[in-house]
């Protein structure tokens, strides 16, 4: 497999890969469709980031649902957050009485996740649940916590399945840790 992504000799190691990635995702879609039967599911993509996530975890809920997509400001070419949330791409419909799935790639610092949680609450949800593929727990600056959490991972700048680094390796299939050579002039 590694031979066919170049982009694969940027990495330190891979932490997960497709098989397992696929499996959880299969998991994690049976457990959304027992606990949200007879909800009216609006299914939020955080992009760019939760695209990759997001069509494959769509796709194993069972249950009548609507999709939305939502684009919040991101670290640019920085490993490390800003602290500051921008909306940059809105919902075209409203939440208003919805339960809502706020599908996200990874809880970091949690503000991103803390703030667009305030803005669905604000907007009259009926219920938020945030979804996250990954999770970072040690790196938390706001108390925040996923419902679900597909994989915890250590503190590591993590790239793949969606996830990048300068808008670069979200195509790989696996998730790996970026060498730090990479971004070391960042
Ligand atoms: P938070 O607001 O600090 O929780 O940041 C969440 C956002 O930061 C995610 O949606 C990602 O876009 C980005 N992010 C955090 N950690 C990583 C990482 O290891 N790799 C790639 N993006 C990351
Ligand atoms: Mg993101």
């Amino acid at each position: 497999m590694e031979s066919t992504h170049q982009l694969y000799r940027d990495l330190d190691r891979i932490l997960l890969t497709q098989e397992e990635i696929e499996q959880k995702v299969r998991e994690m879609g049976r457990k959304i469709t027992e606990d949200f039967a007879g909800k009216d599911i609006i299914c939020i993509c955080i992009l760019k980031g939760a695209s990759v996530f997001f069509c494959d975890l769509i796709r194993q809920i069972d249950l009548p649902l609507s999709i939305e997509f939502m684009a919040v400001s991101s670290y640019g070419a920085s490993t490390k957050s800003t602290g500051v949330v921008r909306i940059l791409k809105d919902l075209d419909r409203s939440v208003e009485g919805k339960d809502v799935l706020i599908i996200e790639d990874i809880v970091d610092s949690g503000v991103t996740l803390n703030y667009l949680k305030g803005v669905m609450s604000h907007r009259g949800a009926k219920s938020i649940s945030i979804v996250t593929l990954l999770d970072k727990p040690a790196r938390r600056r706001v108390d925040l916590q996923a419902d679900y959490s597909c994989f915890e991972i250590p503190d590591a700048f993590v790239v793949g399945y969606g996830l990048d680094y300068d808008e670069k390796y979200r195509n790989l299939p696996d998730i790996g840790v970026l060498s730090p050579s990479v971004y070391a002039n960042n």
